[in-house]
């Protein structure tokens, strides 16, 4: 399935297809702290990064299957680590595009000469995403106790993971 897959910069008309991906994650209330009342105008505002940050889709035969936004962690002297987010359209989990976003984000990072990328808030039980990271070479610097509450598991840790380049 992945042979077929695209990653390509977001134009401002992929938002339509967007859209339902960022609502879908956020109304699963799994993984991200993202309200679930935000409008459309509001969630393409914390989504579709301006530069120095790229906000990238990965595409199947044209069809957006997920979505991933990267940039500078901190402004200022805070700018040499990056970071990102992903969300990938639940009907194409587990088929290896969460894998190419991520080394597409990594590669993006190392291209641009990012010292590291730190993922700030991983939510403990998302097993998947812990999985993935982990194989990616990122590790759990530390655990924020109880920062998140999941609707399927309580109260559970934020990690923070963090590569170095
Ligand atoms: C986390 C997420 C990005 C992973 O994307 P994906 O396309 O499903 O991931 P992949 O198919 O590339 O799989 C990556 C690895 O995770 C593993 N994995 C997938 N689902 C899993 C699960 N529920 N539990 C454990 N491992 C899992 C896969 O087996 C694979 O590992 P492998 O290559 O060693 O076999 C995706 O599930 C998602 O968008 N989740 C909701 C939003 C989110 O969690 N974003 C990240 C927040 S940090």
């Amino acid at each position: 399935m992945t042979a077929d897959l695209v990653i390509r910069p977001a134009a401002a008309s992929d938002w339509a297809a967007i859209l339902p991906i960022f609502q879908h994650v956020v109304s699963e209330g799994e993984t991200y702290a993202y309200p679930a009342s935000l409008s459309s105008a509001d969630a393409r505002a914390l989504w579709m990064e301006q530069p120095p940050g790229l906000t990238v889709v990965a595409e199947i035969d044209g069809v957006v299957v997920g979505t991933a936004k990267m940039g500078p962690n901190r402004p200022g002297h805070g700018d040499h680590i990056g970071t990102a987010s992903f969300m990938i359209d639940p009907a194409a989990r587990g088929a290896g595009v969460g894998r190419a976003l991520g080394e597409y984000v990594i590669d993006w990072h190392r291209r641009r000469g990012f010292e590291g990328i730190q993922f700030n808030a991983v939510v403990a039980s998302n097993e998947a995403a812990v999985h993935l990271w982990t194989s990616l070479g990122f590790e759990v610097v530390g655990t924020v106790p109880n920062a998140f509450r999941s609707p399927r598991h309580g109260r559970v840790g934020l990690h923070v993971m963090f590569l170095p380049l």
